[in-house]
């Protein structure tokens, strides 16, 4: 499965794989894909340092990515605790009563909320790209925007490709201007932050906006044949995230959730800002219908909503609170239905990607390969 891109990047396949664990994003890359960890949640910079010291050890010399979080022009230079003083008491009233109305119990004595959102926040995600500045890191992702431009400069500095996230051509073309190497063209269906139009329709129309800068199909993806529809509409590879969730090598902390994943169909997520402020597609449990009700306070926005709920979300994984318990993941959940490990998804999607290019060559009366 071999494009300019992969061919650039020294990959087997233009696979790329977003995840937030380490050994997923190794595992990934030691598969023959293109691994990127992201650093969201890496607030003290030596975590991330120890994560890539790892990650360097665990990819077998493969190269890999780094995906940060920087939503352009958001509470720049504020800190955490003038963001937090932003926040109305009615919120927290709200997010307290919701807890005891579930039975959350608060966590234990001098245990830290473990869900932290600042990475959100632009000066952590520059402490993160001063920790990245050390490692070998092929591929910068930038999940809200465009990076600022000497973020870009930066990077090419070093030989680093840049990438960014568009739900719409117009943010593609957006990237374009902003010198971004890479588009990720991602899909309504996709889990985390996305914008409305599905991905059948954006693919094609991100190509045409920004080609020949390289393109990659993200969302709704899960299968080796959807990886060939996604190159048949011009992308030069596919970006997953979701699927990882449920292997293996993923650490969610939590079985119960792993659970819930397996049995979640492809009709049982829901696009809320109820975990971070922007639309993002997540689970549906009782904490999204309780944010989405007409006669809730509302969500608040980026990063206020994120730093209202990390206590309450800590909370909720650390006992497990099934009606509450969720996590980003797309409308491809529905094909999540065991748990594989990185290389058995790897061996999955390979196989269905030769049987859709077969499928077509025959259709289109030529041999199959
Ligand atoms: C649990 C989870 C967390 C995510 N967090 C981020 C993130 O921090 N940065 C980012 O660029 N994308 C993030 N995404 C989106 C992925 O990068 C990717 O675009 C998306 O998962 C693709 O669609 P899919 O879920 O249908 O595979 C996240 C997705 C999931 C499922």
């Amino acid at each position: 499965m071999e494009t300019e891109l992969s061919k650039r990047l020294g990959v087997e396949h233009a696979i790329f794989g977003f995840t937030p664990f380490p050994a997923v994003a190794a595992a990934i890359s030691r598969a023959g894909g293109f691994g990127v960890l992201g650093a969201v949640r890496y607030t003290a910079p030596g975590d991330l340092a120890r994560d890539l010291d790892w990650m360097q050890e665990h990819t077998g010399g493969r190269p890999y990515g780094l995906d940060v979080v920087m939503p352009a022009g958001r509470a720049e230079g504020a800190t955490e605790a003038e963001v937090e003083a932003m926040i109305p008491e009615g919120h927290r009233r709200f997010v307290e009563e919701l807890l005891t109305a579930h039975g959350v119990p608060p966590l234990p004595e001098g245990e830290a909320s473990g869900w932290r959102i600042t990475g959100w926040m632009e000066h952590v995600a520059r402490s993160q790209l001063d920790v990245a500045s050390d490692y070998p890191i092929r591929l910068l992702a930038n999940a809200l925007g465009s990076p600022p431009a000497d973020v870009v400069a930066r990077a090419h500095d070093r030989g680093v490709l840049v990438a960014a996230l568009a739900g719409s051509a117009a943010h593609a073309r957006r990237h374009a201007e902003a010198g971004i190497d890479v588009v990720v063209a991602q899909g309504y269906e996709a889990g985390g932050h996305t914008g409305e139009i599905a991905s059948m329709v954006l693919t094609p129309e991100v190509v045409d906006a920004v080609g020949p800068l390289p393109v990659l199909a993200a969302g709704g993806i899960g299968s080796g044949e959807q990886i060939a529809a996604g190159l048949a509409l011009g992308a030069q590879g596919v970006w997953l995230g979701s699927i990882w969730l449920t292997t293996t090598e993923a650490d969610l902390h939590s079985r119960a959730l792993t659970a819930k994943l397996l049995a979640a169909g492809s009709g049982d997520t829901v696009r809320s800002r109820a975990l971070t402020g922007k639309p993002a597609r997540q689970l549906r449990t009782a904490w999204t219908d309780a944010w989405d009700e007409p006669g809730g306070p509302g969500a608040l926005p980026m990063p206020l909503q994120g730093l209202l709920v990390a206590e309450a979300v800590s909370r909720i994984q650390k006992w497990e609170t099934g009606p509450l318990l969720g996590t980003p993941v797309g409308q491809i959940v529905g094909r999540m239905t065991s748990e594989r490990s990185v290389q058995q998804v790897f061996d999955d999607l390979t196989r269905g990607f030769e049987r859709a290019v077969d499928r077509v060559q025959r259709i289109a009366g030529r041999s199959g390969s």
